[in-house]
């Protein structure tokens, strides 16, 4: 129990390096709490005009919980591990010690620990994001089917490409998606308002 102890703890903290505020700040482009959604993720960075830092804060953010799951999963050889790290990242980044637990919204850790914890799932669920983005240009809508989509894509029989996942990773799939609906929740009130704005559309809350 101590090793999973510590293997959550070493997971928490990787994921609570907020770099979409590190990043912003570091390029002199303000606070990204203090613009659009105040969101610390890369949608909310490209709220700055700068695409360069909103997609640094995507790959470094979805890094993050790849490189927990990763690292947890060689070290002890097993699924549990992994999972355990990568949820444990998830939480870091919602919850961060740092920016006194307001964090962010999960989706590009979401991202990074579906790719390291069975790449075709990652592949499946970001083809997703990336269809709804292209055909309705909500980032979080496509966030919101994505996660959904997640854990039943995970349940595909391919065995070809190592699906259905294991239990660990499916239950990690499934706790994640419920904390990013439950983050979205004024997401979710706006886009059902028609008052969400859309990728590309002008700074604005
Ligand atoms: O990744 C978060 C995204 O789904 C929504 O971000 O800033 O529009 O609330 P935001």
């Amino acid at each position: 129990l101590g090793t999973l102890a510590a293997v959550a703890v070493g997971g928490y903290l990787l994921g609570s390096i907020p770099f979409g505020v590190l990043i912003t700040r570091a390029a002199g482009a303000g606070d990204v709490r203090n613009i659009g959604s105040g969101n610390i993720g890369a949608t909310n960075v490209l709220r700055t005009g700068r695409k360069d830092l909103a997609l640094a804060t995507l790959l470094l953010d979805a890094g993050k919980g790849a490189v927990a799951l990763l690292i947890a999963r060689q070290l002890f050889g097993s699924e549990v591990a992994g999972a355990i790290a990568g949820g444990a990242a998830f939480l870091g980044h919602l919850f961060p010690v740092w920016l006194g637990f307001k964090g962010g919204k999960g989706v590009a850790t979401f991202f990074g620990l579906l790719i390291a914890a069975a790449w075709p799932l990652g592949l499946m669920a970001g083809a997703t994001w990336l269809i709804v983005v292209f055909a309705l240009r909500y980032s979080s809508l496509a966030a919101l089917i994505a996660s959904a989509a997640a854990p039943l894509l995970a349940l595909l029989p391919l065995s070809s490409v190592g699906l259905p996942v294991a239990a660990p990773i499916l239950v990690l799939s499934v706790f994640t998606a419920v904390l990013i609906w439950i983050r979205h929740h004024e997401n979710i009130g706006r886009l059902l308002k028609g008052a969400e704005p859309r990728i590309g559309a002008a700074k604005q809350a």
